[in-house]
């Protein structure tokens, strides 16, 4: 019996067991099996979560690029590594072998050395989803410099947090991105955000739209010229399995972003793992995730597990509504994709549209579907199901976060029957647990709780950057041993997992984690507003939008509120960036709060749902009258944008 290709429920249940019986031996079989090691390693496992510390194959060496890359040379070298995919159709796609990629990143990897950077330290990419993008991990990987990709969509101010949080010494940009019709202007961003980033001393800026950018002498350099000259060998850097290879920055409930500290050997192990069992890839495969490599779907499937198994990874510069709502279709035709791994606020945005759209071309293609990023309606689910997999192609509805790493919970296709909603079953080596408020294990099905991970993972975050106090705060003080994922989940007749959202003060937007907190700094800081409170509530296509409660200084008569929400947005988009944007603003003289002075989001939650009969017991507020107000100015309706 092989860990991968399992081939029915009972040979999962199996493997699964096994995987649970001796995790040791289980991930030892596989990173013996499947990767290239200078050194292997003493132990498979060392780990303490009460510290919290999770080393896996200790004393092993290795370069995550010689198995992405190097490896594949002699029996892929002409194989599509990266399918290139404009986001302008009449542009022509590129196709990436692995020998050319083997050139672009070494040719990449000595302008970061002749730039001074060494093993260690971090290097921030703020890029659109270019083939530069991905290269510029890989070279990151190639020398052991720490890549900190910042999503392109981010504010200047967002991306000067994260720069300054991890002390980046080099950006990585372009002069600009296209974006369906759109040019947005990169470059001048990262120039607002350096002024506050004292310890970037060079910015290489890739071209893609052909701008005329703002650069700065002796500090900005255009990437072309210099990867002209730079030579196509570099010796990769030999790593130690527990070396950090990247920090990806999420959303907390509280305070900065946390900078989500990733390493070398367990999470190459276990997202090449992942991504050969759960797409059931093969070799001839075509293989799309339509996520931006800005974010950990990104990483671990466009980049680093598609590699590791020299699959072709197709890169998506676009949006799915440009030059209209068929381009997702158009490219699946056009490239004759395998698989297809996408986000339920995309799937529900394109159903929405002309079933023709979907109906003109050819999906005959596909064999596995994927969604990610938040539950899936379903609704969405079965418009998913009928009109792109024709009722022929599994779903998988893969649960997993920035911290796990890699995904945790997933049908296996052809081996899991779906059920809609469903993420179904963790993934070998996940040892799932349901906890209850007071902190004892759920036991048995039929049950709901939060949803916590009892043992360790290879691809697990090792730490916050710079902070592992909030790392151990955060995930392992809330249920003594385990992983606290911060969702809330039940468990089915069978054991399927089902997601049932956050249980903290994170909101998932069109697939994207906000914390409340940061916005609500963001909009305090406008010169009219006293304090605020945001909740989601819910939404056809972003799944949940953000409702903010916003009290004024002063009350009087005359204020423009349809100015101040134009204001408040625009702060908003300036510190965050427009994915954090309010689709409602109430404007309240109160918000709701307990004795020791704490916004009852609970109550704010239900008004802004409509659920305004079950509020719960509201007797303990030190201002329960301010809820009958906030109640009659939301059925006065006074709060649409
Ligand atoms: C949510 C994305 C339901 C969940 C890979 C999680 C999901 C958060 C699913 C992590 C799913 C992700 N069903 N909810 N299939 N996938 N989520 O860090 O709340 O961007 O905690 O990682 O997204 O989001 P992140």
């Amino acid at each position: 019996m092989s860990n991968y290709h399992i081939k029915n429920l009972e040979e999962y249940y199996q493997v699964y067991r096994r995987s649970v019986r001796d995790p040791e031996l289980f991930w030892e079989e596989i990173a013996e099996e499947h990767f290239v090691w200078r050194k292997t390693w003493r132990k498979v496992l060392e780990y303490d979560f009460s510290v919290p510390e999770v080393k896996w194959f200790e004393g092993a060496e290795l370069n995550i690029t010689e198995n992405c890359i190097d490896r594949h040379l002699v029996t892929r070298g002409d194989k599509t590594a990266i399918l290139f995919e404009p986001n302008n159709p009449n542009e022509s796609p590129l196709e990436i072998s692995y020998r050319d990629l083997y050139r672009r990143v070494n040719k990449f990897a000595n302008v970061l050395k002749e730039n001074g950077i060494e093993k260690g330290d971090r290097v921030c990419i703020y890029l659109p989803m270019i083939p530069d993008l991905a290269i510029s991990l890989l070279a990151c990987a190639r020398i052991g410099a720490v890549h900190s990709v910042v999503f392109a969509g981010f504010s200047a101010s967002a991306l000067a947090t994260r720069i300054n949080d991890c002390e980046a010494k080099m950006v990585i940009t372009s002069d600009g991105a296209y974006r369906g019709a759109k040019k947005i202007d990169l470059k001048g961003i990262v120039n607002e955000a350096l002024e506050s980033c004292s310890l970037v001393k060079t910015v290489l800026v890739s071209k893609r739209i052909d701008s005329k950018p703002n650069m700065i002498k002796g500090r900005d350099k255009w990437l072309s010229p210099l990867l002209d000259v730079a030579s196509e060998e570099c010796e990769p850097e030999v790593m130690k399995a527990e070396d950090p290879l990247f920090v990806l920055y999420t959303s907390g409930s509280t305070g900065n972003p946390k900078g989500m500290l990733h390493t070398v050997a367990g999470y190459m192990v276990y997202t090449a793992y992942t991504f050969k069992n759960a797409f059931n890839y093969k070799e001839s495969d075509v293989y799309w995730c339509t996520a931006d490599i800005g974010w950990i779907t990104g990483h671990s499937y466009i980049v680093y597990g598609p590699l590791a198994n020299g699959a072709t990874t197709v890169m998506f510069e676009g949006v799915p509504s440009y030059p209209d709502f068929g381009r997702f279709w158009e490219i699946i035709e056009k490239h004759k994709v395998t698989q297809f791994y996408t986000a339920p606020t995309a799937i529900r945005a394109l159903a929405k549209e002309n079933l023709d759209y979907v109906k003109k071309h050819d999906l005959s293609s596909i064999k596995v579907l994927g969604t990610v990023g938040e539950p899936i309606n379903e609704e969405a689910w079965h418009w998913y199901n009928d009109n792109v997999g024709k009722k022929k192609n599994p779903i998988i509805d893969t649960w997993w976060q920035t911290e796990t790493g890699g995904m945790m919970i997933s049908p296996i296709p052809y081996v899991t029957p779906t059920k809609p909603t469903y993420a179904t079953l963790p993934l070998p080596g996940i040892q799932l647990a349901l906890m209850d408020n007071k902190g004892n294990e759920i036991f048995g099905n039929q049950v709901d709780g939060r949803l916590c991970v009892k043992f360790p993972w290879p691809s697990m975050a090792r730490s916050i950057w710079g902070n592992h106090q909030r790392y151990k705060e955060t995930y392992f003080s809330q249920f003594k041993g385990m992983y606290f994922t911060g969702d809330g989940a039940l468990r089915d007749e069978v054991g399927y997992y089902r997601i049932t959202g956050r249980v903290d003060d994170v909101i998932i937007v069109s697939g994207h984690n906000l914390g409340t907190a940061p916005i609500e700094d963001a909009i305090n800081e406008h010169p009219a507003v006293a304090e605020s409170a945001i909740v989601g509530f819910p939404h056809d296509i972003k799944g949940n939008a953000l409702y903010g409660y916003v009290i004024l200084k002063e009350v009087g008569e005359g204020r423009d509120h349809d100015n101040l929400r134009k204001e408040i947005n625009q702060i908003i988009t300036e510190h965050i960036g427009p994915i954090a944007k309010l689709d409602r603003i109430q404007f309240t003289q109160g918000l709701p709060k307990t004795r020791s002075g704490k916004i009852m989001r609970r109550i704010l939650r239900k008004i802004a749902h409509n659920e305004l009969d079950d509020l719960g017991d509201v007797s303990t507020l030190l201002n329960p009258e301010v809820v009958q107000t906030i109640i009659e100015k939301r059925i006065k309706n006074e709060l649409v944008n």
